[in-house]
């Protein structure tokens, strides 16, 4: 059978992704929804036309990590698409955040993304689709969101180098750098009302983010980046000295 994966399903971005689905991979047969609140994603798979399977888990546990590999040995499917949007960002200086928030947002940001792909890649077929939810903080280090920043370059990172060692396989890995989105990661996060940053710059619509990283993975491109403001971002972050970036790009 083939399927889709969809990490961080529960709300925000990943919800989006799930609803976005079909339209976009009608090849595939069936989702499964991964996120830890099981409410939120039996109610978002009683809203698709597919067939969903809700996995509810901590990406940060080895343990259900484990399942996860479990689950796709006994059901052996086709992974047509995997797409790693759960993630997490709190904002402080990082000499302020408490010790386990900083491991948080490493372990699910970069250490669940990267074994959520390797135990999905077996099963991976000639012309599957990985997305991998980075962020427009991965272009330069954002202080007061150092460990997130820093978390989200090794995301643009690693798909860059994975998708030059999948292209063999015609495997398509596309990194998505959106900018800010107004979803619950501004609450989890405490963002919301205190950042300036974060009050001055033009939001993204994560149902267009969501459909426009369809169609950059479906056309191979590496990296998607959602309205010209922060194209221009990215253009202006590889061209000038990251010591001077970093001096304006405080969040
Ligand atoms: N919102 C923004 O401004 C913004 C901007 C650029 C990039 N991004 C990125 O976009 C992605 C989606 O974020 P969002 O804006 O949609 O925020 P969100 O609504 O808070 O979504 C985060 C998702 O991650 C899941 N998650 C959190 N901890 C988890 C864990 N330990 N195990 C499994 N799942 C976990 C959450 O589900 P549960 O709580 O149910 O586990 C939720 O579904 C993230 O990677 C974020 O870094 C966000």
């Amino acid at each position: 059978m083939k399927i889709a994966i969809i990490t961080g399903a529960s709300s925000g971005l990943g919800k989006e992704y799930a609803l976005q689905l079909s339209e976009n991979f009608p090849e595939v047969e069936a989702v499964w929804l991964v996120a830890r609140r099981k409410a939120l994603l039996d109610e978002l798979a009683a809203k698709l036309t597919l067939p969903s399977v809700c996995v509810p888990l901590d990406l940060t546990s080895d343990t259900d990590l484990g399942i996860l590999s479990r689950k796709l040995e006994e059901e052996q499917p086709e992974v047509q698409v995997l797409v790693n949007c759960a993630g997490c960002g709190y904002l402080a200086n990082v000499a302020e955040t408490d010790p386990e928030l900083l491991a948080r947002m490493c372990d699910l940001n970069m250490r669940a993304m990267t074994l959520v792909t390797r135990i999905a890649l077996p099963y991976m077929p000639e012309g599957g689709h990985i997305v991998n939810v980075s962020s427009i903080a991965s272009f330069c280090p954002n202080a007061r969101m150092t460990v997130y920043s820093s978390t989200k370059a090794y995301v643009s990172s690693f798909s860059l180098g994975l998708r030059e060692e999948l292209r063999d396989r015609k495997i398509s890995v596309t990194a998505v750098c959106s900018g800010p989105m107004d979803t619950e990661f501004l609450d989890v996060g405490e963002i919301r009302g205190n950042s300036k940053m974060f009050k001055t710059l033009p939001y993204c619509d994560p149902k267009k983010v969501a459909s426009g990283s369809y169609k950059a993975a479906k056309a191979d491109k590496a990296f998607h980046t959602p309205r010209a403001f922060f194209k221009l971002y990215r253009f202006i972050a590889k061209v000038t000295p990251s010591t001077i970036v970093v001096k304006l790009a405080k969040t």
